[in-house]
């Protein structure tokens, strides 16, 4: 039997309905969960990225919850040390004037800070490499006893105390409870998305316009032969540990064989960045040298030699040491000079945000 015909009009009521719940919906959807995509140029002078987005896509509204999270001194034990109070711009992100970090109750940690620019292209964190990953990065200094005192938990129960935050938790990841998920990805969001690449030295090798005095040219040169086989690449490291003879005391901190127990790795640091160098001092993983002079007269002089020492610090007369007249050394700090990237320092979008 053939189904009886609906006259025209009723299915033009019905079509109309569908559309009008349809428009209502995306409308409400609209309302509650569409975060603006952030796009970020990758500089073509640097390698590719180790942190990919594609996990936790990367957000205005995500970008800017990272941002109110790591100014937020209520994250700590005592309501009054952030991110921001060990990583402070004006100093490229390092604590400045600190060899050690100043924590909770004015705790003193056992290593220097270390800038968290650039955050995208690392192939692990912390001085030791002991976090493999961004995401995870944060619950080391949140729970840290002389950094913010704060277990995870305890941060994730106050955030969802608070309306503002289940707000911008639900504008930025569309959650109603906040989890360790949504803040570990605000917060690998904000650091992920600070590139710093803008100095001169950017500029002069991306032909955007600068140009390096002779001096500083030298300095590059004389970079090129005696410094970037380990401070390598554009990001000025080669992301491995290395033991560039500082100390000859590792009971106190054994470096990279905290992470591994191999007695091989005792000693060895991760090589750092030398970008805003000039702004990052004290130097080295325990602030041990407060000028870049210092630093460049302990590779010509006063290397220490260990076990671990590593073997591109040895010259051919047996003797530890990268040879360096003060002429030399003070051409390549001309050319340090030229990674400060002031246009990092003076981003309004990476500072406190007012509100
Ligand atoms: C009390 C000072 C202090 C506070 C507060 C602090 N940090 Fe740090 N940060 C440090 C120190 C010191 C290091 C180096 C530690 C090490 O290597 O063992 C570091 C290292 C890092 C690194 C690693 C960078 C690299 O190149 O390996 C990142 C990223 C970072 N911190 C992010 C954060 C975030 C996010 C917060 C807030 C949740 C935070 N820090 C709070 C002192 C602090
Ligand atoms: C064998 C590898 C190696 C070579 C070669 C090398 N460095 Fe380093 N550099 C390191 C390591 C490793 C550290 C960190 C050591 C630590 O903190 O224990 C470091 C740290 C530094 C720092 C301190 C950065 C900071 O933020 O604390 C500066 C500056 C520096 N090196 C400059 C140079 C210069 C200039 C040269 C060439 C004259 C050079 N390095 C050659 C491995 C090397």
């Amino acid at each position: 039997m053939l189904p009886t015909k609906q006259p025209y009009s009723w299915n033009l009521i019905g079509i109309v309905t569908c559309l009008v719940i349809l428009i209502l919906s995306s409308a409400f959807a609209v309302k509650t969960f569409t975060p603006e995509p952030m796009v970020l140029e990758i500089p073509s002078n640097f390698p590719k990225p180790t942190y990919d987005f594609a996990n936790n896509p990367l957000t205005k509204e995500g970008f800017e919850l990272g941002r109110k999270l790591f100014y937020d001194g209520s994250l700590s034990k005592t309501g009054d040390i952030s991110c921001g109070s060990c990583h402070q711009q004006y100093a490229a992100f390092i604590q400045a004037d600190h060899d050690k970090s100043h924590g909770v109750d004015d705790q003193l940690g056992r290593r220097n800070a270390l800038p968290i620019f650039n955050a995208l292209f690392k192939k692990s964190f912390f001085w030791d490499g002991g976090v493999p990953k961004l995401d995870f990065v944060p619950v080391n200094p949140l729970e840290n006893v002389v950094e913010m005192d704060m277990k995870l938990d305890s941060a994730i129960l106050k955030l969802n105390a608070s309306e503002k935050y289940r707000s911008l938790f639900k504008n930025a990841f569309g959650v109603d409870k906040i989890t360790s998920v949504e803040v570990l990805h605000a917060f690998a969001q904000f650091m992920g998305a600070m590139i710093s690449a803008n100095s001169k030295y950017d500029k002069f090798v991306r032909k955007e316009g600068e140009t390096l005095t002779a001096n500083e040219l030298e300095g590059l040169k004389l970079f090129q032969t005696k410094c970037s086989s380990c401070h390598a690449t554009d990001l000025f490291t080669d992301g491995s540990y290395r033991n560039n003879g500082i100390s000859l005391d590792f009971n106190s901190d054994k470096g990279r064989a905290e992470v591994t127990d191999n007695p091989a790795d005792i000693g060895k640091f991760k090589v750092p960045s030398l970008r805003n160098v000039a702004f990052t001092g004290p130097y080295m993983h325990d602030g041990s040298f407060e000028t870049l002079e210092q630093v460049l007269e302990h590779y010509n002089s006063g290397i220490k030699q260990s076990v671990t020492l590593d073997l591109q610090l040895m010259n051919k007369d047996g003797k530890p040491g990268i040879p360096l007249t003060k002429e030399e050394q003070a051409k390549i700090i001309s050319f340090l000079h030229t990674l400060s990237d002031f246009e990092l320092l003076h981003d309004n979008g990476f500072s406190e945000p007012n509100h």
